[in-house]
C-alpha cells in the first residue's frame, strides 16, 4: 500500500515477533518495516524515536503506548495492533481522540492461558515446587502421613472473578475434578455461565465462600487494586488464591502479609508488578508463594497464532479493510 507520495506505508514493530506474523507482513509487500530487533523491550527512547511517522504500531503488553507516543509518532498513525488481549497499556481515550484503529487477540490465546491457569492452581494448592524442591535438596526423608498436604479440588467451591472468555475456559477445566459450586462475580451476570452451574454472587460472598479464588478479569480501575488487605482477610485460612489476569489487580504487600500470616493458605501468580518481579521481592521469599513469569498464552502455536493475527490486524488496518479481531470503544 502506497502513501500518497507513491511510498510504502511505515510500521513500527517494537518487538520480534513469532515468524508466522513476519511472514504474512512480508508477503503482503504493504509496508516498510522496521522493528525493534531483539527479544528484549525496547527502550522508551527507542520507542519514541522508531514510531516517526509510522502509519502502523505492532506493540506488545510491555509497551506503554500513551500520549507521548502518539505524538511522537504523528498524524499518520492510523493502526495500533498489540500482541496480547489485554489492552490496558494503551491509553485508549487519547487513542479514540485520534481515530486511530486497535487490534487484538481475543479467543485465540484463550484455551492456553485457562490450561496454565489450571496448571497453576493445582501446582499452588498441592504444593508442586515444594515437593520437587524437596526431592532435589534431600529433605524427602520417608512417605509421611501429613508431610506435604495440600488441598483438592474435589467437593471444593471454586470463585471465578471475571467469568468472560479465559475465565470461562478455566471454569470449564475445574468442574471435572468434582468442583461442588462454581461461584462467579464481575460486573454482569452471564447466561453461558449456565453450562459450569456458575452463581454470580457479590464479590464478598465469593471471597468469603470460595476455597480457591481466580482471578481472570481485565484490569480497569474498578480491578485495580481489588485484591487488598480487606479482601484477604475475607477468605478462608484454607484458601488458595490464583491470579492470571494483570499484576497490578493485587496489592502485593497486603497478599504478602495475607501469606507469612496464615491469614490464607497459598498463592499462584501468573503476573506480578513490576515485571519482571525483582529476584529480591519478599513474595519469592515464602514457600506458600508460586511465581511465574507470565506465561499464560506461552505455546508455541497460540504464541504463533498471536503473531499472525497481529500482522492481520495491523495490515486491515493499515489499508483500511477488515481487522480479524478489531476492538471496540
Ligand atoms: P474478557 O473480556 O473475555 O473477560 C474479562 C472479564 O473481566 C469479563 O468477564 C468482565 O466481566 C471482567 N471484569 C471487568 N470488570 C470487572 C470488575 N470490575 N469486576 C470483576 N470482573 C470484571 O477477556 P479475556 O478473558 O480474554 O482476558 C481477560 C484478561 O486476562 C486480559 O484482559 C488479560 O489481562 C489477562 N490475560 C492474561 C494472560 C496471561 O498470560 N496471564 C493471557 C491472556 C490474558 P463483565 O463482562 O461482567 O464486565
Ligand atoms: C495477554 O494477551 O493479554 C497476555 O497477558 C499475554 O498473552
Amino acid at each position: 500500500m502506497q502513501t500518497a507520495a507513491g511510498k510504502l506505508m511505515k510500521v513500527f514493530l517494537t518487538r520480534r515477533i513469532p515468524p508466522e506474523g513476519m511472514k504474512i507482513l512480508s508477503a503482503a509487500g504493504v509496508c516498510e518495516v522496521s522493528q525493534w530487533d531483539s527479544d528484549e523491550p525496547v527502550q522508551r527512547a527507542d520507542l519514541l524515536k522508531g514510531v516517526q511517522g509510522a502509519h502502523g504500531l505492532l506493540c506488545l503488553l510491555s509497551d506503554k503506548i500513551d500520549a507521548e507516543v502518539l505524538d511522537a509518532a504523528g498524524p499518520n498513525l492510523k493502526v495500533i495492533s498489540t500482541l496480547s488481549v489485554g489492552y490496558d497499556h494503551l491509553a485508549i481515550d487519547e487513542i479514540k481522540k485520534r481515530g486511530i484503529r486497535v487490534g487484538y487477540t481475543p479467543d485465540v490465546l484463550t484455551d492456553a492461558t485457562a490450561e496454565l491457569t489450571v496448571a497453576l492452581l493445582l501446582a499452588t494448592a498441592r504444593r508442586l515446587p515444594e515437593g520437587v524442591e524437596e526431592v532435589k535438596n534431600g529433605g524427602w526423608s520417608s512417605w509421611k502421613p501429613l508431610w506435604l498436604c495440600g488441598y483438592g479440588l474435589s467437593g471444593s467451591t471454586v470463585g471465578v472473578i471475571g467469568l468472560g472468555r479465559i475465565g470461562m475456559a478455566i471454569a470449564r477445566r475445574v468442574m471435572p475434578f468434582g468442583v461442588k459450586r462454581l461461584l462467579y462475580s464481575g460486573r454482569t451476570a452471564k447466561d453461558y455461565a449456565a453450562e459450569v452451574n456458575g452463581e454470580y454472587v457479590p464479590l464478598d460472598t465469593l471471597v468469603s465462600e470460595s476455597d480457591f479464588i481466580v482471578v481472570s478479569c481485565s484490569l480497569t480501575p474498578e480491578t485495580q487494586g481489588m485484591c487488598d488487605k480487606a479482601f484477604f482477610s475475607k477468605m478462608k485460612n484454607t484458601g488458595v488464591f490464583v491470579n492470571s489476569s494483570r499484576g497490578t489487580v493485587v496489592n502485593q504487600e497486603d497478599l504478602y502479609e495475607a501469606l507469612s500470616s496464615g491469614q490464607i493458605a497459598s498463592a499462584g501468580l501468573d503476573v506480578t508488578t513490576p515485571e519482571p518481579l525483582p529476584t529480591n521481592h519478599p513474595l519469592l521469599t515464602l514457600k506458600n508463594c508460586v511465581v511465574l513469569p507470565h506465561i499464560g498464552s506461552a505455546t508455541y502455536s497460540t504464541r504463533g497464532i498471536m503473531g499472525a493475527l497481529s500482522a492481520q490486524n495491523l495490515l486491515g488496518g493499515l489499508q483500511g479493510t477488515d481487522m480479524p479481531s478489531e476492538l471496540t470503544f
